[in-house]
């Protein structure tokens, strides 16, 4: 037998396998009434027309206009008119999507399509980008975000996004860190949890859901050295205890399709290994919805040197488990004669084919192919009022105030004269974020309209840009070039920051310098930035610094020397208000770290929830782990982030120092607002396994709550611990929780927290 019949055999005995394990798990997406359907329906398609729905394109023609004469155009309009068409992406709006409905329907069957966007953040009205939405550790209002951005792409005719992406990233350099929920498995579950309802709702038929997409599956965020698409080679400990289980909460909350990573981890890539796609995925998980490859991730097989040619990719890759093929066109090559051949087993087709027509029929495409394209719904959910304060909402509380001495904020927006200086002072498009789907260039309310704005006839604001940052065009495909050298705005900065009672600096990172292929190994302030920032400081010491940006930035020098500092990410549509808000103190900040702040780019990765090492204790002479030029911690780390009021923590309490098995135990603290106004604290209880079978983090986030509290207001905060909440996966390859002892510790950050002991027995 030749290595494919290998394969192919090999597959067969595991899918029955597959198949019983599967069918014990309930799974909302299956019904017999529907299964019965598909069942009909498979046994009147063709092979073509099955492989058909197993290929997905992008829109690289006019659908609204005529017919392509000729070229790869002319032949995909003939393919989705003779049903070799599954799915579609960038197909985008009422008009587009129903006139590409109407061709797939034309076609034997009339199996209509289903049509996918990146709507990461929002569809026209922009959100903040994920990774800050996730510095609100607000699952209300991430699930908020998240619907609005479904109601948007469904009433302009959309199914499914590709989102969330809940990849754990642990190192800033990698540009794509901008898109998901940071460096924390536990946060990046519920924060997936919270997306995917957000998407789905509880009915994925309704007109104003959409199909998500949970990817990459898996460890693209683990790329060498932060460069997007490089190897990944991570062990299957950080595989299970890290990597996975956001992957796990979004299928546990119904996902409904998760979408496979470019990256290979340990020499196999991820769309071809059946380790990830049938053993864990669809075996162990019992997911039932589909797996999309990534954009011609099975045509990379070839690159990556484990296909010898498309063929041979198509065949690893259906064998693996990747049900539809975006952008290879592998499938809809090869996958027929293949079939014919001997070398792939029919069932495997018929599976992946069930697996996306399940997705139709629950979308309710069957009843009506157009339900999601309709103009006035359009019309009217695009950018209305109601999804702009949404924004707005979830953009103010997820900025993360880093420090604020001397109380410099909030600022007084009735009187005296406040200069607004830096490149992204006015820029309104960089708070659109990296992965804007359809926003409008330009279309984001800057800092200086939402100042502008908040002031109204109170207080002064003058505004100077002091120096570009970007030189040359703004563009999601070219990299950006910096201004390096032209100085001509500094004088009129100057002059103004020394007019000004205060200055605010809007510094950081243009839209485009995060995202996609984005990778960098400086990811300080570019550009003349940090100079400017210096001869500002140098004539006014009240410097507020707000920092737009897709991911952690270095900033030694700032915290050394001004003396307030804000991160606004890239929050949106409405970012110049939302910062206001919290300028002025009409919003009181709440937001915390996601992903720690590095003191250098050489402490990349760096996460709070590290091991400890054998060599963790600092001694006179060097032989421990640290290095002798940087600190081992992060500048600001996880969880932390401020508020206009203080927040005070009494010492933990247990309602047992022992838990059983079967147990439960409360964990509680007394918070105190003991400053002068109302906020929110985030209040976070971790753990630490004292000895386990395999080595453990020193702090692992196991809980949070994000309560409100009025000036002078106390509350006891109480987390429920079970040993479910302690297990991970073993020396034994089991997910467990071992006996043994335990701290846990609640508190403000993942540094500043009090502790409390107890015993798992
Ligand atoms: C990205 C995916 C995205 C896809 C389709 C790829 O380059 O990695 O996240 O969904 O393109 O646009």
């Amino acid at each position: 037998m030749n290595s494919k019949g290998l394969r192919s055999g090999w597959h067969l005995m595991f899918l029955v396998v597959l198949t019983c394990v599967g069918s014990l798990i309930a799974q909302p997406l299956v019904n017999p009434d529907t299964e019965s359907k598909i069942d009909a329906l498979l046994g009147k398609m063709t092979l073509e027309e099955k492989i058909g729905q197993l290929n997905q394109y992008s829109s690289t023609f006019d659908v609204t206009g005529p017919a392509p004469e000729r070229g790869s155009s002319r032949e995909r309009y003939e393919q989705i008119r003779n049903g070799l068409v599954g799915s579609m992406l960038n197909v985008v709006g009422f008009e587009a999507t129903r006139r590409a409905q109407e061709l797939a329907l034309g076609s034997r069957l009339g199996i209509p399509l289903v049509f996918a966007l990146d709507v990461i953040h929002g569809y026209k009205t922009m959100t903040p980008t994920p990774l800050a939405e996730a510095a609100s550790w607000d699952l209300e209002a991430v699930e908020a975000s998240a619907r609005l951005a479904a109601r948007e792409a469904a009433a302009a005719g959309l199914h499914w996004t590709f989102a969330p992406m809940v990849d754990i990233s642990r190192d800033a350099r990698w540009g794509r860190i901008m898109e998901g929920a940071g460096e924390d498995p536990y946060l990046g579950s519920v924060m997936a949890v919270a997306r995917v309802k957000g998407f789905q709702g509880s009915d994925l038929s309704a007109i104003d859901t959409i199909a998500a997409c949970a990817k990459h599956y898996a460890a693209y965020g683990f790329a060498e050295a932060g460069r997007d698409y490089n190897t990944v080679d991570i062990s299957e400990h950080t595989l299970r205890n890290v990597v996975l289980p956001p992957f796990k909460a979004a299928v546990d909350a119904g996902v409904v399709t998760l979408m496979n990573a470019f990256n290979e981890i340990g020499g196999v890539p991820a769309t071809v290994s059946s380790h990830l796609q049938r053993e864990i995925l669809k075996g162990d998980w019992g997911f039932n919805g589909f797996v999309v490859s990534d954009w011609g991730s099975i045509g990379e097989l070839i690159p990556h040197g484990v296909a010898e040619d498309l063929s041979d990719a198509a065949h690893q890759a259906i064998i693996a488990g990747s049900d539809m093929d975006m952008e290879a066109g592998a499938y809809v090559a090869h996958l027929a004669d293949l079939v014919r051949s001997g070398h792939v087993n029919q069932h495997l087709v018929d599976d992946a084919v069930r697996r996306v027509l399940r997705v139709k029929f629950a979308l309710g495409l069957f009843d009506d192919p157009y339900r999601y394209s309709n103009a006035d719904r359009e019309k009217q959910e695009v950018l209305s009022e109601k999804n702009l304060a949404i924004s707005r909402d979830v953009a103010r509380k997820s900025i993360v105030l880093l420090k604020n001495e001397k109380g410099l904020l909030p600022l007084n927006k009735d009187s005296g004269t406040i200069a607004l200086i830096g490149p992204l002072a006015a820029d309104k498009d960089a708070p659109l974020g990296s992965w804007r789907a359809q926003a409008v260039t330009d279309s984001a309310v800057s800092l200086l309209e939402g100042m502008q704005a908040a002031v109204g006839s109170g207080a002064k604001v003058l505004h100077a840009e002091g120096a570009k940052l970007i030189t040359g065009p703004r563009s999601f495909v070219t990299p950006s070039v910096y201004n390096t050298d032209d100085r001509s705005g500094f004088p009129e900065a100057i002059e103004i920051a020394k007019q000004a009672d205060v200055v605010v600096m809007a510094l950081g990172e243009d839209a485009w310098q995060s995202g996609e292929g984005r990778s960098q190994v400086e990811i300080g302030l570019k550009g003349l930035q940090l100079e400017l920032l210096k001869e500002v400081c140098a004539v006014n010491s009240n410097v507020v610094v707000l920092l737009m940006t897709g991911r952690p930035l270095v900033i030694d020098w700032l915290a050394e020397n001004v003396p307030a500092i804000a991160v606004v990410w890239h929050l949106g549509s409405q970012a110049g208000h939302a910062i206001s808000d919290v300028l002025f103190g009409d919003y009181n900040p709440s937001g915390k770290l996601p992903v720690g702040f590095p003191h250098h780019v050489g402490q990349q990765p760096l996460y709070y929830s590290h091991k400890n090492t054998g060599r963790p204790n600092q001694q006179p002479i060097v032989f421990w782990s640290h290095y002798t030029d940087a600190p081992n911690d992060a500048l600001y780390p996880f969880g932390h982030g401020l508020s206009y009021t203080k927040f005070e923590y009494s010492d933990v309490k247990l309602s047992s120092a022992t838990l059983g098995m079967d147990g439960e135990v409360e964990v509680s603290v007394t918070l105190t607002n003991a400053g002068d106004r109302t906020g929110s604290e985030v209040v976070q209880l971790y753990v630490r396994d004292l000895v386990g079978s395999v080595t453990r983090p020193v702090k692992e986030l196991k809980g949070f709550q994000k309560i409100e509290l009025a000036a002078g207001a106390t509350k006891e905060v109480t987390f429920t611990l079970s040993a479910e909440d302690l297990a991970f996966y073993t020396r034994d390859g089991e997910w467990k929780a071992e006996p043994g002892k335990f701290k846990v510790f609640i508190g403000t950050s993942s540094t500043e927290v009090k502790e409390a002991d107890f015993a798992l027995e």
